[in-house]
C-alpha cells in the first residue's frame, strides 16, 4: 500500500513534468531545485520581525489578501503599470497592507541562491507560515509549487471582507472561495496579532448604527480606552490600536477569550459571538489553545490552496512587483 502510493506520487510528478499539465502542490516541490529555500525565507522573516515586531502580523495578512483575490498567485505584489491596474491601491489595501519590501528582500536572496526558480506566491505563503511560528504560533508543512499570476484585479480587491459587514456576508465571501464558517472563525484568530486603524472600528464607539450610543457588545473599560485613543474626530482615523490588547504580539488564543469577554476590536470580530455555531467554536478555542493551533494550520493550508496556478500556468517572476520581467 505504502509502495503503491509512493509509486502513484512518483508517476504523478513524472506526468506533470512530461505533459506540463496542472499539478498538485507538494511540500517537497523545491527540495532539489532550491534546497535552502526554507532557510532563506525564515531568515528574511526573522530579520524583518527583529526590526519591526508588527511585521509578523503584516505578512500573515498579506497572504490572506493575496489568496482572496485571483487566488494565491502573488497578484497583490504587482505595482500599477499603464496596462495593469494593481491591487495595492484598492481601498482595503492602500495605506494598510504592509510587507512588500520584506518579500522583495527575500526574493532578491532567492534569486542569488536559485535564480528563476521560486514563485513570489510561494514566498508569500512560506513567509506567512514563518511569521505565525516566530510570533509563538503553530508550525506546519506548506505545500508548494504555486506559480505567479500574470494579472491583478483592483475591483476584486475592493470586494475583500469588510469589518463593517454582517457575519453572513463575510461567510458568503469565504464560501465563494471554497472555505466555510469554521474557516471564518479559525482564520479570524489571526487577529491575535497586529493592529487596526481607528477608522476600521470607530463606528462602534460613539453612535453605533445611529443609536446615539456605543455598540452594546463592547466591554465598557475597553470602550473607554478606545474613545480616548480614537476621539470622535477625523484626525484620529489612522491611529493604531492592537487587535488583541491582552497579548499584542503573541500568536495565542486570547483573541477568542477577548470575544467571550466582549473585547473584540472589530465589529466583524465580535460578530462571531452572534451566531450559535460560530460562538460555540469561539468558546472552544478560548478554552483549548491546542484545538485553535491545530485547526489554524488546517485552515491556513486550505486558504493557501485557493485558485493556485500550477504546471505551466502563470510564470515565475524575477521581480515580484512586475510581470514578464
Ligand atoms: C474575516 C474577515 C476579516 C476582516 C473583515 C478583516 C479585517 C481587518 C481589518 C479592518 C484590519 C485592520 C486594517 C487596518 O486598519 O489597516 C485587519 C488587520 C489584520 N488582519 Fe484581518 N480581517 C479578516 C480576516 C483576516 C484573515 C483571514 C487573516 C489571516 C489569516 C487576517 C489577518 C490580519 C492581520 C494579521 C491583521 C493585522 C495586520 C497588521 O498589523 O499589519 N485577517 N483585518
Ligand atoms: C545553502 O546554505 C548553506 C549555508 O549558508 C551553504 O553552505 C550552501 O552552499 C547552500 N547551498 C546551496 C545549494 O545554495
Ligand atoms: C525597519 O522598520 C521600519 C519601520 O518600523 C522601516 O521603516 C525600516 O525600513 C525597516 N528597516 C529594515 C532594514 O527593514
Ligand atoms: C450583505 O449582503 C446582502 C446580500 O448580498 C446585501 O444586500 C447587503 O448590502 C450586504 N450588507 C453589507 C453591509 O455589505
Ligand atoms: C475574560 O474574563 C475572564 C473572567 O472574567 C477572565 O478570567 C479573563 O482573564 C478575561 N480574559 C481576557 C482576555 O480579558
Ligand atoms: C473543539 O474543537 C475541536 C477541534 O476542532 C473538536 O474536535 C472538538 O469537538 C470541539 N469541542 C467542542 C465542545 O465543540
Amino acid at each position: 500500500m505504502e509502495q503503491n502510493n509512493a509509486f502513484k506520487l512518483a508517476f504523478l510528478h513524472l506526468f506533470c513534468f512530461l505533459f506540463l499539465v496542472s499539478c498538485q502542490l507538494d511540500s517537497k516541490f523545491y527540495d532539489k531545485s532550491c534546497p535552502n529555500l526554507t532557510r532563506i525565507v525564515r531568515y528574511g522573516v526573522w530579520s524583518a520581525i527583529q526590526n519591526d515586531t508588527r511585521m509578523a502580523a503584516s505578512l500573515l495578512r498579506l497572504h490572506f489578501h493575496d489568496c482572496f483575490v485571483n487566488g494565491c498567485d502573488g497578484s497583490i505584489l504587482l505595482d500599477d503599470t499603464s496596462t495593469i491596474k494593481g491591487e495595492k491601491n484598492a481601498q482595503p489595501n492602500q495605506n494598510s497592507v504592509r510587507g512588500y519590501e520584506v518579500i522583495d528582500a527575500i526574493k532578491a536572496n532567492l534569486e542569488k541562491a536559485c535564480p528563476g526558480v521560486v514563485s513570489c506566491a510561494d514566498i508569500v505563503t512560506l513567509a506567512a507560515r514563518d511569521a505565525v511560528s516566530l510570533a509563538g504560533g503553530p508550525f506546519w508543512d506548506v505545500p508548494l509549487g504555486r506559480r505567479d499570476g500574470l494579472t491583478a484585479s483592483e475591483s476584486e480587491a475592493n470586494k475583500m471582507p469588510s469589518p463593517v459587514e454582517p457575519l453572513d456576508n463575510i461567510t458568503a465571501k469565504f464560501t465563494a472561495k471554497g472555505l466555510d464558517l469554521k474557516d471564518v472563525v479559525v482564520l479570524s484568530g489571526a487577529h491575535t496579532i497586529g493592529f487596526a486603524q481607528c477608522f476600521t472600528f470607530k463606528q462602534r464607539l460613539f453612535d453605533f448604527g445611529g443609536s446615539g450610543k456605543p455598540d452594546p457588545a463592547l466591554d465598557s473599560s475597553l470602550l473607554q480606552n478606545l474613545q480616548t485613543t480614537c476621539p470622535n474626530q477625523g484626525d484620529s482615523d489612522t491611529k493604531l490600536v492592537p487587535l488583541d490588547s491582552v497579548t499584542i504580539n503573541r500568536f495565542d488564543n486570547s483573541y477568542y477569550q477577548n470575544l467571550v469577554n466582549n473585547s473584540g476590536l472589530l465589529q466583524s470580530d465580535q460578530a462571531l459571538m452572534t451566531d450559535n455555531k460560530a460562538a460555540s467554536m469561539v468558546i472552544n478555542y478560548s478554552k483549548y489553545p491546542y484545538y485553535f493551533s491545530k485547526d489554524f494550520t488546517v485552515s491556513m493550508v486550505k486558504m493557501a490552496n485557493i485558485g493556485v496556478l500550477t504546471g505551466q500556468s502563470g510564470e515565475i517572476r524575477k521581480n515580484c512587483r512586475v510581470v514578464n520581467n
